[in-house]
């Protein structure tokens, strides 16, 4: 073991695009876990579009990374040293720690991965820790999907809406996905078997959806808001369904966006928009582990892993969410388990 520990600090809340001097990356010494507490050293570090949520202090909720503060994330790590009955030295934990090579875990925000089966412990961490119970309960527990509705779902080469439109079509519905390049749209139409894919950078999002969707839209998976969820508030059928995940379009808005112009819809279609958070079905994702890793072992739901090497890459990797440089779960990889 190390005695240096590398740390991600926030040292300013962001204004607008990710800047270089939002974080800094420190040395330090290693901390010592207090008594129901284990020391654990970092395998694989989530990089969500929230993170740049927690380093604001917009309205939100869970309370802002505070400045000076470790940066916040959902981590996985293999325990060092242990001063808890609930953790054994050696064994794969995950939950919500910080940016660091080596940090402590209490119980309850750090557990033990448990047995993954099959799946290596880098697909289940990146699949099951967030972006599939939010694609899983998203889409089944709001969305309501029926067998031959149309299930519209934008970001959708991420890693939540690749997903989304898998379980879409393992449902029986017809699955649309708008994503930002033709490559995306290529790799969800052919490999993830999306009915259809609109590039919102380069197609007429109205006309293209409208094409893609001749029996209008029952359930929009937003993980966008903006002009995206404007188009589809446009297409949405009678009682048709929103499970609003995410607004990344406007994660880096220095001014508050324009509301939707479509807003009457919602109240036209008796629409049913419904705002989320994982975090909301914590006590429910062994439902979702056990219907995903199903799904994945009978090769019906592919997962696309994004990975870069190196803590120290953190920061500029994290940039890549709001470009869309990534497609699939983009993580940072300190060593594999
Ligand atoms: N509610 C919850 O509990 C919860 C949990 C996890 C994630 N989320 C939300 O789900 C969404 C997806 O998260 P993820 O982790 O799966 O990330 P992701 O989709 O893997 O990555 C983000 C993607 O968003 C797209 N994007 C970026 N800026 C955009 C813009 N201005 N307009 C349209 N698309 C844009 C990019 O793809 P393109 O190349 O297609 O532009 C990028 O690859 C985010 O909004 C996130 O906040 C919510």
């Amino acid at each position: 073991m190390s005695d240096t520990n590398h740390v991600w600090r926030l040292r300013k809340r962001p204004v607008g695009e990710l800047s270089d001097d939002v974080l800094s990356y420190e040395s330090e010494a290693i901390p010592e876990p207090a008594e129901g507490e284990c020391l654990f050293r970092l395998n694989y570090l989530s990089l969500d579009p929230t993170n740049r949520i927690w380093m604001s202090d917009m309205d939100q909720y869970m309370p802002p990374v505070e400045l000076g503060a470790p940066m916040r994330g959902v981590v996985c790590g293999t325990v060092v040293k242990s001063r808890s009955p609930a953790f054994k030295e050696g064994e794969v934990v995950s939950g919500l720690g910080v940016w660091a090579d080596y940090q402590v875990g209490a119980p309850g925000m750090i557990n033990p991965l448990g047995d993954t089966g099959p799946v290596p412990v880098i697909d289940a961490f990146g699949t099951f820790a967030v972006v599939g119970p939010t694609a899983y309960f998203g889409l089944l527990d709001i969305g309501d999907p029926q067998p031959g509705e149309t299930v519209v779902v934008s970001a959708a080469a991420g890693a939540v809406g690749s997903i989304v439109g898998q379980i879409a079509k393992i449902k029986g519905c017809r699955a649309v996905g708008l994503a930002g390049s033709d490559d995306k749209c290529r790799w969800i139409t052919e490999e993830l078997g999306f009915d259809a894919a609109i590039n919102y950078k380069t197609e007429d999002v109205p006309a293209a959806l409208a094409k893609a969707c001749p029996d209008g839209i029952d359930v929009y998976f937003d993980n966008v808001g903006g002009d995206i969820l404007d188009a589809c508030l446009k297409l949405m059928n009678f009682k048709g369904r929103i499970p609003t995940c995410g607004l990344i379009s406007q994660y880096n808005a220095t001014e508050p966006p324009p509301g939707p112009m479509n807003y009457p819809m919602i109240l036209m279609q008796r629409l049913k928009v419904q705002g989320f958070i994982v975090l909301d079905y914590a006590e429910r994702y062994p439902e979702a582990i056990a219907d995903l890793s199903k799904w994945m072992g009978e090769g019906r739901i592919k997962i696309r892993q994004d990975v870069v090497d190196g803590l120290e890459n953190a920061l500029q990797t994290l940039k890549k969410l709001y470009t869309g440089a990534n497609t699939g779960k983009l993580m940072i990889r300190v060593k594999d388990v």
